[in-house]
C-alpha cells in the first residue's frame, strides 16, 4: 500500500483532528490567550478607542480560516464583553462547506450572541482576495485573524500583505501557528521528505513568519503559547487512538499500515526521545507549543 495525505480524505482528517483537540491543549492555550491578552492588545488600537468612544457603533472582524467557530466565537464574546452593545460585524472566509455549516450549529446553539452580526464566504483566501481586490472593498476591518491556517495558502507573505492592507490605521492582524520551536517544527524538518507530498499543506510555522515579518518592515509583538499532547497511546500497538495520532502526526492516512517499516520504526522511536516530547511518569508529551503574532497596521 501506498501512503496517501490526510489531505485527500476530509471526513478521516476532521476524525484526527477531533481526537487530537482531546489529547492535547491546543484549544486551552488560545482560550488563555483570548481571556487575558487580547482585549488590551485590541483596545490599544487608538482608531477603535477614539470611534467607539466617538459614539460609533460598529466594529467590523474578519475571521479567514475560521472553521467550525468554537475559537471565533470565544473571540466575539470577549469582545462583546469589553464592548457592550456595540454591533460587531463578522465575515468568516472558510472554503469547507462541512466547516461552515458546524459554524452556524455553534452560532444558533449560543445564547448571547445578539450583536454580533455573521456572513459567511465560501471561498478560500485566495479568492476572496481577488474579489475583493475587483471590488476595491479595502480598509473596512478593526480585527482580522488567521488561526491555524496559514499552513493551506499558497505563498503565505503575499497572504499576509494582502489582509494586512485591509486594516484600518492601527487595527491589528493576529496569526496564531505551532511556534519554531516547538516538536512540530522538527518532525516536519526531519520527516517532511519522506512523507506523502501534497500541495495543500505548507509546513511552515511562526518562525517563518517572523522571517518574512522581519525582512518586511512591518510592526510585530509575538507570543508563545505553551501547549502540549499526550501522544502516548501513539506506542500502544493496535491503539485506535494511536493511529489517528500518529495520522494527524504525520499528515497521512492510516500511517500504521501504508508507511515503509523502517520510517514506521524510526519515527516512534523519535517521538519518544526528550527532543520531542517530555516525559511525566508513563506518560509523553509532545510539544505542541503555538506563537501568537499581532502585527499592526
Ligand atoms: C486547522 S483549521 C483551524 C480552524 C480554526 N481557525 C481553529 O483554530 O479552530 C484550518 C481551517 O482553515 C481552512 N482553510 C484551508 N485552506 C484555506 C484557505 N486557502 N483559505 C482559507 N481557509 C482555509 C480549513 O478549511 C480549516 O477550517
Amino acid at each position: 500500500m501506498t501512503m496517501r495525505s490526510l489531505f485527500s480524505n476530509h471526513s478521516h482528517y476532521v476524525e484526527t483532528f477531533q481526537v487530537f483537540l482531546k489529547k492535547s491543549t491546543e484549544h486551552q492555550c488560545m482560550l488563555d490567550f483570548i481571556h487575558k491578552k487580547l482585549p488590551q492588545l485590541i483596545s490599544s488600537c487608538p482608531e477603535l478607542v477614539e470611534s467607539i468612544s466617538n459614539g460609533k457603533t460598529e466594529i467590523n472582524v474578519l475571521s479567514v480560516g475560521g472553521g467550525s467557530g468554537e475559537i471565533d466565537l470565544e473571540i466575539l464574546a470577549r469582545l462583546q464583553s469589553e464592548y457592550p452593545g456595540v454591533i460587531i460585524h463578522t465575515d468568516v472566509i472558510e472554503p469547507n462547506a462541512e466547516q461552515i455549516n458546524s459554524y452556524k450549529e455553534c452560532v444558533a446553539k449560543a445564547s448571547d450572541l445578539k450583536n454580533i452580526k455573521f456572513t459567511w464566504h465560501k471561498e478560500t483566501s485566495l479568492e476572496y482576495e481577488n474579489r475583493i481586490k475587483d471590488s476595491k472593498e479595502m480598509g473596512k476591518w478593526n480585527f482580522i485573524h488567521m488561526i491555524q491556517m496559514l499552513y493551506y495558502v499558497k505563498d503565505m507573505p503575499a497572504t499576509i500583505r494582502f489582509f494586512h492592507g485591509l486594516l484600518k490605521p492601527g487595527a491589528k492582524l493576529l496569526i496564531i501557528l505551532v511556534s519554531g520551536r516547538s516538536s512540530w517544527a522538527k518532525l516536519w524538518r526531519k520527516y517532511g521528505p519522506r512523507l506523502p507530498p501534497n500541495d495543500l499543506c505548507l509546513y511552515i510555522s511562526s518562525a517563518d513568519v517572523e522571517e518574512m515579518l522581519d525582512g518586511s518592515g512591518l510592526k510585530y509583538q509575538s507570543y508563545e503559547l505553551l501547549s502540549d499532547m499526550d501522544i502516548t497511546d501513539c506506542f500502544t500497538e493496535g491503539s485506535k487512538t494511536g493511529e489517528l495520532l500518529l495520522d494527524f502526526l504525520t499528515e497521512t492516512c492510516n500511517f500504521s499500515n501504508t508507511a515503509p517499516l523502517d520510517l514506521k520504526n524510526e519515527l516512534i522511536e523519535d517521538l519518544k526521545k526528550p527532543e520531542y516530547s517530555e516525559r511525566r511518569g508513563d506518560k509523553y508529551f509532545f510539544n505542541n507549543t503555538l506563537n501568537a503574532i499581532i502585527i499592526e497596521h
